[in-house]
């Protein structure tokens, strides 16, 4: 890859890599800011998204205009797959948009009317080099899954059970599957990587914000070691 594209979905993950980062230039579209400079001697691209699908997909496509070939995403999420534990990672096999609902004109839940995919695989070299980075920092803490996103945060067991059961969903969140459908029009690869902050039940949002902090941390971890393997 010759230009390594970053989006953070949290501030607290966007200063660590202004730490670590070298910039050599920044610019401001759409209320956004794009950092470019080096990284383990090599270029990267990073960003951070705000919140929602929306964000996330005028987000990705500028940061692809901006020469990124390739884009990782971090960020936290809710807990869907039962095996799955705060802190734990998720790294996305595919992507679903689990609020895009056209049931009642016989679609099936996820499902994107008349555009050629609803479901978008993610690099398999990324994932690949993804999951090696999280089992090598936090070993048997991580597992690859289908990340389901919609512009909701969760906090229902009935709900976590559904997008279990229907999408067979391993976490939820607001982000993953915007930027992954921008990737796949644009025909360019990328990962999500999403550690848990919460198990999307009751309790939700109170875990939400204690584990940020540490999440933003792991999800620097991280992206270091995938743009170091890279
Ligand atoms: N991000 C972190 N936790 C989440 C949740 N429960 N639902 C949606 N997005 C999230």
């Amino acid at each position: 890859f010759n230009k390594i594209g970053i989006i953070g979905a949290m501030a607290e993950e966007i200063e660590l890599l202004h730490e670590h980062v070298s910039i050599a230039s920044q610019i401001t579209k759409a209320g956004i800011t794009y950092f470019e400079g080096t990284l383990h001697g090599k270029t990267v691209i990073y960003c951070k998204s705000g919140v929602g699908k929306v964000n996330a997909a005028v987000c990705t496509q500028i940061l692809l205009d901006l020469g990124a070939d390739c884009v990782l995403f971090t960020g936290v999420a809710g807990a869907v797959d039962p095996q799955l534990n705060i802190g734990d990672i998720v790294v996305s096999t595919s992507c679903i948009q689990h609020d895009m609902d056209c049931s009642p004109l016989g679609f099936a839940r996820g499902t994107i009317p008349f555009h050629p995919k609803s479901e978008f695989v993610a690099d398999e070299r990324l994932v690949e080099l993804a999951s090696s980075a999280s089992n090598r920092l936090f070993p048997g803490r991580s597992l690859q899954g289908v990340v389901l996103s919609g512009d909701q945060f969760i906090a229902s067991r009935d709900t976590v059970k559904l997008l279990h059961e229907t999408l067979h969903g391993a976490c939820a969140e607001m982000e993953g599957a915007s930027v992954a459908q921008v990737c796949d029009m644009n025909e360019t690869p990328f990962v999500i990587i999403r550690s848990m902050s919460d198990k999307a039940d009751g309790s939700a949002h109170v875990n939400f914000s204690e584990f940020t902090v540490t999440a933003s941390n792991h999800s620097y971890q991280i992206i270091d070691d995938i743009v170091k393997h890279i």
